[in-house]
């Protein structure tokens, strides 16, 4: 098949990569001719583990290929995928004016029938939308059917998700469509779902709010686990064994954050609003989550009374481990948060900084060095699990620190490890460790 792909971001670069791996030609175009220019020399421009390797070697054997000029990529595609981003608009609605001007580019391209794949996450009828603009611009006879083929790949692990995933849900009013896009998906030989356009739309938004949902869940219940001395990491254990709860997203910490959860429960909530629907459950989620990512700098000053001037060593500014992506991170909050309290940030982060640099410029010092980053903290603050944190020698902490006081917001270390050491520990959901004799430097 001859596939286009709209859009070069984390969605659309992942998508195109591994159909030209699975044997399919691709071109993949962007509207920023920078990133097609070092696309084009096999580099990423974003940092996703397995990425580069396997975009270099589809370019060196010809099946994938960078354009900015979408008119050649949409001409002779049987298949086109629009992955634009749809960022979030004020009032927290999806804002589709990218997805808008790539219907129209279609539109205004294509030269013969093709199926329009939307792989970004656009609020329901949106599809319909698509072909509306297409055929505005470009009139029967020739058809332009619109499949919705929502994604479901997890930053970090993006290529493993692409040939590993659960399900794939394939919405289409046109039964041609659907047997074409099954046939492209079925050596992945995972399950796939076919549906109209208006479901799938609907379950892209219902799963992200459904697993964040879970995460505030669990990070209420860790609330209260401190309040009465339970232990959240027992508790998500023993519910997790219900198989119909299950294990997964139980991981209590400072809250969600990335490009996705944030912004889609937000758009969900408006889409419900569209329609007349208080989803107060799924505000509630929105809420709780705030609160969350609040908790790490209100544990700080509850421990150390004013934070004016402390060196604080923030570890971790990255959305999660294995990405270097701090959109809608809970650091970002930290960092805000701290600098209203005037205290003196160093953060360290093995991949995020360049991103984060772009926001706080030089208002914080970084480091790529954890020894660098605790060397006189007053206080550390943990905001993301990368293996570098959960491996590093507690010793170091009383070491280094002028003094040893940790705030893990990602439950990184076990009480019975940190117990061994004259380390004071609060983290998420389990008792706290503050008898322990404090090592203070001189
Ligand atoms: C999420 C979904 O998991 C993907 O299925 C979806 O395709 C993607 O959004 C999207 O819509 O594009 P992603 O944002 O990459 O993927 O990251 P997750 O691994 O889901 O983590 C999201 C946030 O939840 C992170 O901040 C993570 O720290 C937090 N989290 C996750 C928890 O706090 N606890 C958990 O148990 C799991």
């Amino acid at each position: 098949m001859r596939i286009a792909v709209a859009g070069t971001g984390y969605v659309g670069l992942i998508t195109g990569v591994c159909l030209a791996e699975m044997g399919h030609h691709v071109v993949c175009t962007d509207i920023r001719e920078e990133k097609i220019q070092l696309l084009k020399t096999g580099r990423s421009p974003i940092f996703e583990p397995g990425l580069e390797p396997m975009l270099k070697q589809n370019l060196s054997n010809g099946r994938l290929d960078f354009t900015a000029n979408p008119k050649t990529a949409y001409k002779d595609a049987d298949i086109i995928y629009i992955a634009v981003g749809t960022p979030e608009n004020e009032d927290g609605t999806a804002n589709l004016d990218y997805i808008h001007a790539a219907a129209y580019t279609i539109g205004v391209s294509i030269e013969k029938d093709v199926i329009v794949c939307t792989k970004s996450t656009v609020p329901v009828g949106t599809n319909e939308k698509i072909k509306e603009i297409i055929q505005s611009v470009n009139p029967p006879p020739l058809q332009a059917e619109v499949v919705s083929n929502p994604e479901f790949l997890r930053e970090g692990s993006g290529i493993i998700d692409f040939f590993n995933g659960d399900r794939i849900v394939i919405g289409t009013e046109s039964r041609e469509a659907a047997a074409i896009m099954e046939k492209i998906y079925l050596p992945l030989k995972i399950p796939i779902m076919k549906t109209d356009t208006r479901s799938a739309e609907m379950i892209k938004y219902a799963s992200n709010a459904y697993l964040a949902t879970k995460i505030s869940f669990i990070n209420e219940i860790a609330e209260i686990c401190e309040k009465v001395g339970a232990n959240i990491e027992e508790v998500a254990y023993g519910i997790g064994q219900d198989k119909r709860i299950g294990p997964h997203f139980l991981q209590t910490g400072i809250g969600y954050g990335g490009s996705c959860f944030p912004k889609d429960t937000k758009a969900l909530v408006q889409i419900a609003g569209n329609v007349k629907h208080k989803f107060e459950l799924l505000e509630s989620v929105i809420k709780v989550n705030n609160r969350q990512q609040a908790l790490a700098v209100l544990k700080a000053k509850e421990i150390v009374g004013s934070l004016k001037g402390k060196r604080v060593a923030l570890l971790g500014l990255a959305f999660k481990p294995d990405t270097d992506d701090t959109r809608e991170a809970a650091s970002l909050a930290i960092v805000k948060a701290l600098l209203e309290e005037d205290a003196n940030i160093i953060a360290f982060d093995p991949a995020a900084i360049p991103n984060a640099r772009k926001v706080f410029g030089n208002t914080i010092e970084f480091t790529m060095d954890i020894n660098l980053a605790i060397e006189d903290a007053d206080i550390a603050i943990i905001a993301t699990e990368w293996d570098h944190i959960k491996h590093f020698p507690l010793e170091r902490y009383t070491e280094r620190m002028k003094s040893a006081i940790i705030i893990d917001g990602r439950n990184c270390y076990s009480l019975q490890d940190i117990s061994k050491h004259p380390i004071t520990y609060f983290s998420i959901g389990r008792p706290a460790i503050i008898d322990q004799p404090k090592r203070i430097k001189n």
